[in-house]
């Protein structure tokens, strides 16, 4: 596992997004594996820059989104559709049709993510998948439960996680009780993952993922058994592991 301490968060941005340009730069017709939340804008940002001054282009690339909320349409301004166009397809020379985000308003769920786990499958899996960690320890929305969910799933979000989106909806009532995601199983086909992780309320989540036991109730703690891991965090997110490291 390689990990970056940066020192804040625009230093962990663009030390994010050189990983994924090293990706694309190697690979042009790569999968990414792409995450929405707070801490990857800078990232993207980073990398909109490089493709407006010619030095990075999209053009080739599939990408595969982690997840979606359950009951809202693509153009819904919460939806991670939504957010993904906004904060990066928008704004880089990508196809929209080599985009790939789970479907919100499928009416039979189950069948939704059936249909996606293929999608990933049959491009090949990811790449590199981009992911960030929720303070629970979650990745994806896969949620500290009793077992790893191998597939992509219909999830039932937890109160914590709840409570930590509401900042960006009207009332905490209004955020969705549920989402879609790619399962524990098909992030760890990813060939590479590149974990990001900013702020001292990640210490803990990152500590617990990379130094703690592998357990479901730390959802990734999993990633310890994948062999191509990059964690680029700022110097709070990384303060615990780096003192247990020292
Ligand atoms: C996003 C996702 C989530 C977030 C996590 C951290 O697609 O799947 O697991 O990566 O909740 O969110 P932020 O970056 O907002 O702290």
């Amino acid at each position: 596992m390689r990990i970056y301490c940066e020192k804040d968060y625009n230093a962990m941005s663009r030390r994010a997004a050189a990983v994924i340009a090293a990706q694309v730069v190697s690979k042009p017709d790569c999968v990414l594996g792409l995450a929405t939340g707070s801490t990857p804008i800078g990232a993207y940002k980073q990398l909109i820059e490089w493709n407006k001054q010619g030095d990075l282009s999209f053009a080739e690339v599939r990408s595969v989104n982690l997840d979606e909320y359950y009951g809202l349409a693509p153009d819904h301004d919460q939806s991670y559709r939504y957010f993904m166009q906004t904060n990066l397809f928008d704004h880089v020379d990508i196809a929209v049709e080599n985009t790939n985000v789970p479907s919100g308003l499928a009416a039979d769920p189950a069948a939704e993510c059936a249909r996606y786990e293929q999608v990933v499958a049959d491009l090949g899996y990811a790449d590199l998948q981009l992911l960030g960690l929720g303070r629970n320890g979650h990745i994806g929305f896969n949620e500290p439960c009793a077992d790893f969910p191998a597939a992509t799933h219909l999830v039932d979000l937890t109160q914590s996680t709840i409570e930590a989106n509401a900042r960006f909806f009207a009332s905490a009532d209004d955020v969705p009780k549920q989402a879609l995601t790619m399962g524990i199983g098909t992030i760890m086909k990813a060939r590479k993952i590149l974990v990001v992780a900013s702020g001292a309320d990640k210490a803990d989540a990152v500590w617990k993922a990379f130094s703690g036991p592998i357990t479901p109730e730390v959802p990734a703690s999993i990633l310890q058994l994948h062999p191509d891991v990059t964690l680029v965090g700022d110097e709070s997110a990384l303060a615990k592991l780096m003192e247990d490291k020292a």
